[in-house]
């Protein structure tokens, strides 16, 4: 039977008990979790990405997003809450709906980790180089700073900054409480700079036309599917839950707390961008629609620079520095950038390792080579898999552009969301009187929302970026029958408790970032 394989919740639960993470994290600590993984390259990067579908309209893609988002969050804090243990939407799949959907949901949350990862490490890379230009003087040669889609060869800064996390990660370096604090810090205080920067010189007459390419897939729908990845990452705070003290209480209120913050940072940096600079999309000189992240628009921001026009948002690849720098605020650009600069090779960690958790939990449940999830003797890390996966991530945002990973990544992130959502009803029905400690509220039509949310969002993704999903889970599919059904530890009836188990990986994994 194909969808008989539960993992029952009480064993999920045992195993949570039995291991010995140190519960140490609060409310406020997860809700800087969530804050220190979601601001990142969607705020600072891909608000350009955004202006160029839909235009001033880009504030209804915010709205939109979050929204949806928020729904999300609302069905993963009941089951974050019920089921306080590694592995988000993974194991939530594995009690609710079985391990070939458990399955194929981790198989979509590596497109959402580790893309995302590449994502941020391209969208570092745009900062990188605008930093290096303010304050050392030194150009990095176009075709090096760039992918192919964007005019280059290789992102090399996207390249160095992917193998660099990676290598810190193996060798196990985690953030501290205290990094991850200070970087929450500056981000929210570089973007407040930027409202109040941008505050005094808004035009009301940027916001008209104010959606020039419509509400469709080039439009503001197409920019809300993009822009939803600047809120990629508060399910973090769900993959906290084993460290977290009392997670009943504390884990909704990281995963909400996070998420309306950011929400409203987004509406206030994007209406400043807005108001200052005006975010028409770029067209052709023909007039023709340009998408993003392709080697026309690279081109035709060339020749509108050439010409000796201040560059638009759309052609940005620092947006937020760019801003203040053509509203003649150079100085505090450069110090945006160096925020930036700063603050993203922290979410890029976060990614890296929500990613290695999420293999390090199916391969303790035998769905994975064990082997991959062997600890290092010395650096204590799942130095395998994590070598495996920063390879990757490094290549791909070596070559792709920043927009093409954010939606492939969203692709994933939109199925696990959607899984959630589903999961959560289908357990009010199948164990109605199981201990909610925080019950969704109004749950048949949050629930719902987020189901059609998510699959909406997902249909209003590029093709390339919706394909990929099949594709990538059609390889699941394939590695499932020929490996993990074979070696899966509940089909082999050890369900119990996983420390037990003779052949799982005898250490936990490591603690999240020591927060
Ligand atoms: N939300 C994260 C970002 O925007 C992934 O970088």
């Amino acid at each position: 039977m194909l969808f008989g394989r539960v993992k029952p919740l009480d064993a999920i639960l045992a195993t949570a008990e039995k291991k010995s993470l140190h519960r140490s994290l609060g409310a406020f600590q997860l809700t800087m979790l969530g804050i220190g993984a979601i601001i990142g390259t969607g705020i600072f990067v891909l608000t350009a990405e955004a202006a160029q579908k839909a235009g001033p309209g880009m504030l209804w893609s915010f709205v939109i997003a979050g929204f949806v988002c928020a729904v999300a969050a609302l069905c993963y804090s009941e089951l974050a809450s019920m089921v306080p243990v590694s592995g988000s939407a993974y194991t939530y799949t594995y009690a609710v709906m079985g391990e070939l959907l458990a399955w194929m949901v981790g198989w979509a949350l590596v497109l959402e980790y580790a893309v995302a990862a590449s994502a941020v490490c391209v969208g570092w890379s745009g900062y990188f180089v605008g930093l290096l230009s303010d304050y050392l003087h030194i150009d990095i040669p176009v075709s090096l700073a760039n992918g192919p889609f964007a005019g280059g060869i290789v992102n090399l800064p996207a390249l160095v900054i992917g193998l660099l996390v990676t290598w810190l990660l193996m060798i196990g370096t985690t953030e501290s409480a205290r990094v991850n604090a200070i970087l929450v810090v500056v981000k929210v205080l570089a973007l407040s700079l930027f409202v109040f920067a941008t505050i005094g010189v808004m035009n009301a007459d940027n916001f008209t036309p104010m959606t020039p390419n419509g509400w469709g897939t080039i439009g503001v729908g197409g920019a809300a599917a993009s822009i939803f990845f600047a809120y990629v990452g508060f399910d973090a705070v769900s993959t906290a839950a084993e460290e977290t003290k009392n997670p009943q209480r504390n884990v909704p209120i990281g995963l909400i707390g996070s998420l309306a913050i950011c929400t409203i940072f987004y509406l206030l940096v994007a209406s400043g961008a807005i108001g200052a600079i005006g975010a028409q999309p770029v067209t052709s000189a023909t007039g023709a629609i340009l998408s993003p992240g392709t080697t026309e628009l690279a081109a035709r921001c060339k020749e509108i620079v050439a010409s000796g026009a201040v560059e638009p948002l759309s052609c940005s690849k620092e947006a937020l520095a760019h801003v203040l720098k053509t509203i003649g605020w150079q100085k505090l650009g450069g110090v945006i950038g160096l925020a930036a600069g700063l603050a993203l090779p922290s979410v890029i960690l976060m990614m890296l390792y929500g990613q290695t958790r999420i293999f390090f939990v199916m391969a303790r449940d035998g769905l994975l080579p064990e082997r991959l999830a062997d600890i290092h003797p010395k650096w204590k890390t799942p130095h395998i898999v994590t070598a495996i996966t920063g390879v990757f991530v490094a290549a791909a945002a070596a070559f792709l552009p920043v927009g093409k990973l954010a939606d492939i990544s969203n692709s994933g992130t939109l199925f696990a969301f959607f899984m959630v959502s589903i999961a959560v009803l289908l357990l009010r029905r199948s164990d109605p009187d199981r201990v909610r400690p925080f019950r969704t509220p109004f749950v048949w039509v949050v629930a719902p929302l987020a189901i059609v949310g998510t699959a909406i969002l997902y249909f209003l993704l590029p093709l390339e970026a919706m394909l990929v999903l099949p594709v990538w889970g059609g390889v699941g599919l394939i590695i499932y029958f020929l490996y993990s059904r074979n070696h899966s530890h509940v089909g082999k009836g050890h369900v119990e408790v996983h420390e037990d188990d003779a052949d799982a990986p005898h250490n936990s994994v490591p603690p999240l970032p020591e927060l």
